[in-house]
């Protein structure tokens, strides 16, 4: 113990009559020192001599010039999207992850461990035998969730979650205009929406909500019509975290059925704080293009011709909307945010809302230049994360990308080289 009437003297006469440093070093030498390892500790010694990346040159930034109180919403949010989850808060009985951050690190993709698997029989979404997701993980004294031999499985790699406010905010009709259900412009290219019910915990004034059939725009096969579905069903699939949209814990055979929980009261967490995360994901901006030169110009006309954009749609505008970042803006995500039957190799024979077992949203494109920053410098690409190049992305494209997918692989390597490029700027 430190003796208490040396601690007197400190306070009384200061360090430097009180202790015998003063031969060694003097009082403001050693404040300076300390001073120097506290920041040293908080900043890391990296930052103190590497240059900070461009700023923007991330996937966590918000859209400039927002209200105080959308500020304060999306600092809620991004608290909440960090938040780990304890069995003390409500984690579980079963679950994948304890936050939103460890599946989508940086507010981007996620990586082949983090991937995981919904499964149903045919039609039937098998909630009774613990469908229609596979939760891998459980709390003490809860036995694992056991799959069912026989179901259908479909992988599903955690995608982005910048720019859904953009996404969000296309109106139903510019996304039909792309649609061609029936190939009348014989491209070999049908996207189609997926039509799906909404949740009918999801207010008729948000996009993607109300009776009747609603579009499709979000997940990997655009069977999710609203953030705020998307999110409360992130809460309580992914993390066992019960809220006001869904009070109820996950269906679990192993332990009795429904709602055997852990002991936390029902619902874990409010509706205000689901609306904050919605908030938070919604004003994610997504990041700025990175460098365009003569190659990746070339690379883009290629991409064009090729085909690729009939689905990679480059450009989308918003319609009008209350938020000023979002309302008549070009959203670059080159995607269609429709549905395409993308032949045998990628199907996973699973429907979901009206896709059927081998049509799949097309994957957006933006941000691609900067997904192995945050992902470990290793990027995952398609819906369960069996790529982790840009090629053996393309490789797999079959139904109706076949042709276009042919004509990539026709290409000279400089030319094929130079549409990589064009992804590599994105
Ligand atoms: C266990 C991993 C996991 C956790 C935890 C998780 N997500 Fe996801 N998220 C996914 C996967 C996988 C998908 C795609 C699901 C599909 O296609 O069926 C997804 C889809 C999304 C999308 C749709 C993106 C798009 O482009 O359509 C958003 C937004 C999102 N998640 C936000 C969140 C938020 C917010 C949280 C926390 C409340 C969260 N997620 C927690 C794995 C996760
Ligand atoms: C018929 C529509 C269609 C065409 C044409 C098409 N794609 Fe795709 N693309 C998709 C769909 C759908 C996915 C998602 C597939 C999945 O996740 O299994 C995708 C995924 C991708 C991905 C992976 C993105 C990621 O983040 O995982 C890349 C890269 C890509 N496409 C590039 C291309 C290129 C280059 C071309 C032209 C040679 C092309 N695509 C042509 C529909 C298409």
């Amino acid at each position: 113990m430190f003796p208490a009437d040396k601690l007197k003297s400190i306070i009384k006469y200061g360090f430097r009559r009180s202790l015998d440093y003063r031969r060694i070093i003097n009082l403001s030498q050693l404040l300076f020192l300390f001073f120097l390892i506290t920041l040293l500790s908080v900043v890391g010694c990296d930052s103190l001599f590497t240059k900070p990346p461009p700023e923007g040159d991330d996937f966590e930034t918000p859209f400039e010039g927002m209200t105080f109180d959308l500020n304060a919403m999306f600092s809620r949010g991004d608290e909440n999207f960090d938040r780990v989850f304890t069995v003390a808060d409500g984690l579980g009985p079963i679950f994948n992850n304890s936050s939103c951050a460890g599946c989508h690190p940086g507010d981007g993709r996620g990586t082949a461990s983090n991937v995981f698997f919904r499964f149903s029989n045919g039609n039937d979404l098998a909630i009774d035998i613990g469908g229609a997701q596979h939760q891998d993980k459980s709390i003490p004294g809860v036995p694992l969730e056991i799959v069912p031999a026989g179901v259908d499985r479909s992988r599903r790699l955690p995608p982005p979650v910048f720019g859904v406010g953009l996404i969000e905010a296309i109106p139903v009709e510019t996304i039909l205009s792309n649609a061609d259900e029936n190939d009348a412009n014989g491209d070999g290219i049908s996207g189609r929406p997926n039509w799906v019910t909404a949740a009918d915990f999801v207010p008729a004034i948000e996009v993607g909500g109300g009776p009747g059939r609603q579009l499709g725009r979000f997940s990997r096969k655009a069977q999710v019509s609203s953030l705020i579905q998307q999110i409360a069903e992130a809460y309580q699939q992914d993390m066992g975290i019960t809220n006001d949209f869904i009070p109820e814990e996950n269906p679990h055979p192993q332990a009795g059925g429904f709602a055997v929980g852990d002991l936390v009261p029902d619902p874990e967490i409010s509706a205000g704080t689901v609306q904050d995360t919605v908030v938070y994901v919604r004003l994610l901006s997504p990041p700025k293009r990175g460098e365009i030169t003569p190659e990746v110009q070339q690379g883009e006309t290629l991409f064009k011709q090729i085909g690729c954009a009939s689905c990679h749609v480059p450009t989308m505008r918003t319609g009008t909307h209350r938020i000023p970042q979002l309302s008549e803006k070009d959203a670059n995500l080159y995607s269609d945010l429709l549905i395409h039957d993308m032949g045998e190799e990628l199907a996973d024979n699973r429907p979901d809302g009206s896709a059927n077992g081998r049509e799949w949203r097309t994957a957006p494109l933006w941000g691609t230049r900067l997904v192995a920053d945050f992902t470990g410098g290793v990027p995952f690409y398609l819906h369960d994360a069996r790529a982790t190049t840009l090629i053996d992305a393309i490789r797999p494209h079959g139904g109706e990308a076949q042709q276009s997918k042919e004509a990539f692989f026709k290409l000279s390597e400089a030319d094929q080289q130079a549409l990589i490029a064009f992804l590599e700027s994105l």
